[in-house]
This record gives structure tokens, sequence and C-alpha cells, in this order.
């Protein structure tokens, strides 16, 4: 089993070219919420190809505090052991949720068990502002009293009942809260402009296996159909996290910094098209094979244009490596941040290492340098903090970086990978 890598700095060298074989963890922003979606019924779960990453051991701690029990399997890739009891504690204390935002997706799934649950106030993001507006606005519909009282959300109910409710904006994880609601609520319930990323539609696919009816999956309309009162239909189940797309983005634009051929296994190649026309427009070549993807990179990269939307659209979370990688493009990028304003912090980090971008509102304007030059910098996040690492990869020299736990947050032992390929890298 891979051991996790939370030691703080990460040291990157300049890396020539990275050949061989990696091997993709199952996705974080899948796994953490069938993890919470666990809570709706009793019984014993085994989740298979679950990432060994800290934001799991942070939802386990969650699961935890509520009342279940969890256990490693000794598998590889891991196998996770859930056991949940007849009754839970319904209470998500500020001590774990203050460490990671996705204890939000609870709510939903602990109010439609219990009738009642209390979740402390996740704080902002270190990319700005993450409002729950849309989460809280969709339960009230439902049925459910909601106040916020000293730093927690209070949610009560006397049972949810199912609505046709539209949200504002296809956002990941109110959509999630309210289908989780929704498979314990009376009557159906409609979502429209529900957000379609792979990772909503595994965890419709694990809520059908424990016995939720749920239609148009993967479209932006769900329809749930409710359990009744009692859930009486709902039971614990086995399920297969499906593979990581942001960590597969992470590895082919390494490919794309420092020039190669690599064989990424384990990976959906249809969760990743708009990925992957934006980086064939820059000149990579990346194809399909079975359940892997081959991706070569020869020469110097062309500049493209890019704006982040919600799936299928390019994903925000792969914006940071993107902008490392057309920083050493030929030619000049607008990039366009489109869900989380403030997610360029990055860049200063970026600059440090001499590239040229400059920034206006949610819009970078990215001029491609030769080379940017290995520098001291900081991760302030999982994707800025991955972003440097294969930055660094192409830079000129020494790349150190500081506060590399954010990375472990939601990398399975990305030291071990690269260096398996022949990357630079390691841990201090
Ligand atoms: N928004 C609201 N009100 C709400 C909910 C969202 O205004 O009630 C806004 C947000 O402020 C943002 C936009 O809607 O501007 C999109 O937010 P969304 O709710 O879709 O994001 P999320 O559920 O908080 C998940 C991922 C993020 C990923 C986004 C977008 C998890 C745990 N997190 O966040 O992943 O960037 O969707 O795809 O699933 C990461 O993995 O590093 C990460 C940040």
């Amino acid at each position: 089993m891979q051991s996790h890598d939370r030691r703080d700095r990460l040291i990157v060298q300049s890396t020539d070219s990275l050949e061989g074989v990696i091997d993709i963890s199952g996705a974080k922003n899948s796994v953490l919420k069938i993890m919470a979606a666990t809570l709706l019924a009793e019984g014993e779960y085994k989740l298979h190809n679950v990432p060994r990453i800290t934001d799991v051991d942070l939802m386990i701690e969650l699961l935890c505090a509520v009342g279940c029990e969890v256990a490693w399997a000794d598998t590889s890739p891991a196998t996770l052991i859930i056991t949940v009891p007849a009754d839970i504690n319904p209470v998500a204390p500020y001590e774990i949720v203050e460490k990671f935002r996705a204890s939000i997706v609870l709510l939903g799934p602990m109010l439609g068990r219990c009738g009642e649950a209390r979740v402390a106030l996740p704080g902002g993001d270190d990319f700005g502002p993450r409002p729950i507006d849309m989460h809280l606005h969709g339960l009230k519909q439902m049925g459910a009293h909601i106040k916020v009282v000293h730093g927690n959300i209070e949610a009560a109910t006397k049972g949810l009942f199912g609505v046709r409710t539209t949200l504002d904006f296809p956002s990941v994880g109110a959509t999630e809260n309210l289908l989780m609601a929704a498979v314990a609520a009376e009557g159906v319930t409609v979502i429209d402009n529900a957000a379609r990323e792979p990772e909503i539609s595994d965890l419709c696919k694990f809520l059908t296996a424990m016995g939720a009816s749920i239609n148009g999956v993967g479209s932006s309309t769900l329809e749930i159909q409710g359990t009744t009162a009692q859930h009486r239909a709902l039971q614990a189940t086995d399920h297969t996290v499906i593979p990581d797309r942001v960590e597969v983005a992470t590895y082919l634009i390494a490919l794309g910094i420092t020039r190669g051929d690599l064989t990424i296994t384990r990976a959906r190649y249809g969760h990743i098209m708009l990925l992957v026309q934006k980086l064939s427009d820059m000149g990579m070549r990346i194809r399909s094979d079975g359940d892997s993807i081959r991706a070569t990179s020869v020469g110097r990269l062309k500049s493209v244009d890019c704006a982040t939307l919600p799936y299928p659209g390019l994903a925000t979370d792969y914006k940071p490596f993107l902008v490392a990688l057309l920083a050493t493009a030929s030619g000049v990028s607008i990039v366009t941040e489109n869900l989380f304003a403030g997610r360029f912090r990055y860049i200063d980090e970026l600059r440090r290492m001499g590239a040229d971008i400059h920034t206006d509102s949610h819009h970078a304007v990215v001029r491609g340098v030769d080379r940017l030059s290995g520098a001291p910098v900081k991760a302030h996040d999982i994707r800025a903090g991955a972003a440097l690492a294969v930055a660094g990869l192409g830079a000129k020299g020494t790349t150190m970086i500081s506060d590399a736990h954010h990375i472990a947050r939601g990398y399975e032992d990305i030291v071990g990978k690269l260096c398996g390929v022949g990357a630079r890298i390691s841990s201090d």
C-alpha cells in the first residue's frame, strides 16, 4: 500500500522528459461524497479504489465523530470498510469541518436520515468566498428549518418532501447535498440545472446501488424518487470509485511541460475530452487505449485560450496546471476563470519563477517565456501546489515548494508517481 506523503516541503529539479506508466487513484471529489452518503443507511459498506489522501482521512474522522466505524482493508488500490450504526449522532464538529470544506455534504444525508443535523459553517477558501446559499435554499424548499447559530448550521425537519427546484448555477456541492436529501425524502424531487460532473454520476450510481431511484443521471435534470420516511428501501452496498480526472490532468500537463511519453492507466478518457482537445491544439498527442491514455509531447507547445466552466466545460481544477503550462508555450493565451473569481493566487508564485502573467478581474493574460527558473514558492491550496510542482519540473534549477501538505490533501503519492516516470522531485 502507498504511504502518505505529508512532509511539508517539496523539492523539484529540472527534468528533461517523463517516460513510463502512471497509475491513477480514485477520485477525491467522488469518494468524499460517497463516504457522506453512507450515512443514509445502516450497515457495512466496502468502498474500493479509495485514494490515500488527507481529505479522505478527515472524512473518516467525521464519520467516526458521527458514530461510524471505519477501517482500511489491506488491498491495493485501497478499500475502505465503513460500518454505519443504527443510530448516528448528526453533528459535524468545527475542529474537523474547518480543515476541509467538503464536509458540508454531510448536511443532506444527516438531515435526511435523522431529521436533524448540525454542521459547523465551513470557512472561506484560499481562492475566495465559497457560499452555500443554494444548498440551504434547496433544503428549505424540501421542508427543512435552518438557522445559523454560533457558527453552526442547525437544520431540522419533521420529514423532507420532494419538490421541483432549479439551481441558480450548476453547483457541484449543492447538487450533491440536495440529491442525498432527496433520496431520503417523501415523494419525487426534480433538480433542474444540476451539475453534470462525472463525480455526481458516480454518487448517483452508488445511491442507486443502495436502492435509490434516480432518472437523468449525467444530465442537468435529475429526478429522484424518495424512499419513504423510514428509508426502508436503502441498504449498505459496495462500490468502486471512478478514477480521478484532475490527477490525470495533472500528469498530462506535467508531460506537456517536460516532454516525453506517458501511459496513464486506470483513467477515463471520456471524462477529459475538452482538456484533450486543448492540449492537442497546443501540440501534444493524446489517445485513448482501453482504460489507459497514451500521451506524447515533443518540442515547444503553442498557446491557446481557455475558459473554465461547469462540466463538460473545462474544469476550474485544471486551470492552475494549464496556466503553468501556458507560461512557457509560444505566444499569448487568455485564461478566463468563470467559477471562482479569486482562483488566481498561485499566479504570484509562478511570477516568482519568471512567468509573465497579467491578471485583470477573472482573466489572466499569459505571455509564454522560454523557460521558468526555480525559486522558493508556496502552495496555497491543493491544485495550486500541484501546479507549482509541475512548473518546477520544467524550470531551470531548483524549486522549493513550502506548505506542501496542501498537495497531500488531494494527491496520493504524487512524489512516488512522478519519480516513477523519471521526474526529479522529493519531499523534505
Ligand atoms: N456557489 C454559490 N452558492 C452555493 C454553492 C456554490 O454561489 O450555494 C458558487 C461557488 O461560490 C462557485 C460556484 O458556485 O463560484 C461553483 O461552486 P461548486 O458548488 O460547484 O463547487 P464546490 O462543490 O464547492 C467542487 C469541488 C472543487 C471544484 C468545484 C467546481 C469538491 C470537494 N470540491 O466544489 O474542487 O473546484 O466543485 O468544479 O468536490 C479541488 O478538488 O481542489 C476543488 C476545489
